[in-house]
């Protein structure tokens, strides 16, 4: 039997993708033994309803001194994140020698802010490549998974922390029992500990089965993360929607009973209910929407071939391991995908084995067909790739469902 990694209630499996690869393992071409697989599969918790993966992928495997990921690489990111900050010291950090830690940093991109306002912060990221490019900008950075004993040791040398802040991090990080117990430890009486994560609710009404990789492990929901947050002695005192990577909340937690939690907790709550969202019911519907969009997606792309023309992918993304692998497309369907990551270029998709090429190549020519695979920025992309399209150029969207516009 399958048990939940929150509350060991009985794990019921939705949804099986099969054999897949680390998503942003991406290979060198002269390297192509031996792959890394597991079986990628998602259950629902009958007791607690946090939905998450059945298998874990052993965490130094994807968080390395090779992870490729740039927080940065999105100007829309750029701005949430600076936004995100602004905030903060508007908010929590206004007090004498505030201090924030923030869990899974990256390159900097939220505490570059804070670094420029002076203000006392810590960046905990366990991925050397990305932790380096921080603190290259001036950001205090600690290159370590963050855990009980990372923010024990934080606690001992720095002391409290009036906010723990983590974005699309959480959701990575299986154990959660020891972040709770670290965040116990490390977090002021009143401070906060607030977190954002793509929303199980919006998964399921776009059929983004592409959130669906090794990396994600839990998909949050307002009524999985409240009842996580009480049993760790936590509270849910606020959530917001963002319209980030295709549909996030926003979570704050607190010591119970410490601040009153606002309406918008419970609104969501009920909505939540009313609507199923974690019956098995609603997530074998988001299986069968999935099914058909898959289906879809690779007919489309076999006609294309069949009619000769020239289709690539836009956005190395690690959810496009997912729909590769799942979908089964290959090099012969989609020639190569264009990405601006320096460390992902001249490199091949994992798994599926698909050049990545710089963007100057998409431009030279432009092909006829190109799939966004970073759909989530596609506000972003769509804008700044007006020749594309204007060139005859169409895009293949797959998220809600797949079309060509
Ligand atoms: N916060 C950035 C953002 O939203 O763009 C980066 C998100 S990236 C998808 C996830 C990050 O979490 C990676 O940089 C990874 O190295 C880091 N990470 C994974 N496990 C962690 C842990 N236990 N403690 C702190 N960071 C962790
Ligand atoms: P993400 O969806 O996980 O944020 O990943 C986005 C990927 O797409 C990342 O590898 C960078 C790439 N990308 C581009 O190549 N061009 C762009 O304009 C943007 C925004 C992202
Ligand atoms: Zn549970």
């Amino acid at each position: 039997m399958l048990s939940c990694r929150i509350c060991g209630g009985r794990l019921h499996e939705f949804m099986d993708f099969g054999r897949q690869p680390l998503s942003s393992g991406l290979l060198e071409p002269e390297y192509l033994g031996d792959e890394f697989f597991f079986r990628l599969a998602v259950g629902v918790c009958g007791e607690c309803t946090m939905v998450q993966l059945t298998e874990e992928v052993p965490r130094h495997l994807m968080f390395n001194s090779h992870y490729p990921y740039l927080s940065s690489g999105s100007s829309v990111m750029r701005k949430h994140f600076e936004g995100t900050a602004q905030r903060f010291l508007e908010t929590d950090l206004t007090g004498k020698d505030a201090f924030l830690v923030e869990l899974g940093c990256n390159d900097g991109v939220m505490l570059r802010v804070l670094a420029e306002a002076g203000v006392r912060h810590l960046g905990v990221e366990p991925s050397q490549s990305v932790a380096d490019i921080a603190r290259r900008q001036g950001i205090r950075v600690t290159t370590e998974f963050f855990q009980e004993s990372t923010a024990a040791d934080i606690r001992k040398t720095e002391g409290h922390a009036q906010v723990i802040f983590a974005a699309n991090t959480i959701c990575h990080i299986p154990y959660l029992d020891s972040i709770f117990r670290g965040v116990d430890a490390l977090l002021a009486p009143d401070g906060v500990f607030v977190f954002e994560d793509p929303y199980l609710a919006d998964i399921v009404d776009l059929a983004s089965f592409d959130q669906i990789y090794d990396e994600h492990y839990f998909f949050f929901s307002v009524s999985s993360v409240s009842a996580m947050a009480e049993r760790f002695g936590f509270e849910l005192v606020d959530v917001e929607r963002l319209p980030v990577h295709g549909g996030e909340v926003r979570y704050t937690i607190a010591r119970a009973g410490r601040r009153a939690p606002a309406p918008a907790v419970a609104e969501l709550l009920e909505r939540e209910r009313r609507r199923g969202l974690s019956d098995l019911k609603t997530l074998k519907g988001f299986v069968g929407r999935v099914e058909r969009a898959r289906d879809e997606l690779v007919s489309l792309l076999r006609r294309l071939r069949d009619e000769g023309r020239t289709v690539v992918g836009y956005g190395a993304t690690a959810k496009s391991a997912t729909v590769a692998n799942y979908c089964g497309i290959g090099p012969d369907l989609i020639s190569f995908i264009s990405d601006t990551t320096p460390n992902k270029q001249g490199r091949l998709t994992p798994g599926s084995h698909i050049p990545v090429r710089s963007r100057e190549e998409f431009e030279s020519p432009y092909p006829d067909y190109a799939v966004l695979f970073a759909w989530n920025h596609a506000e972003e992309i769509i804008a700044k790739e007006q020749q594309f399209r204007a060139s005859g150029g169409k895009w293949i969207l797959y998220v809600p469902d797949v079309r060509v516009v």
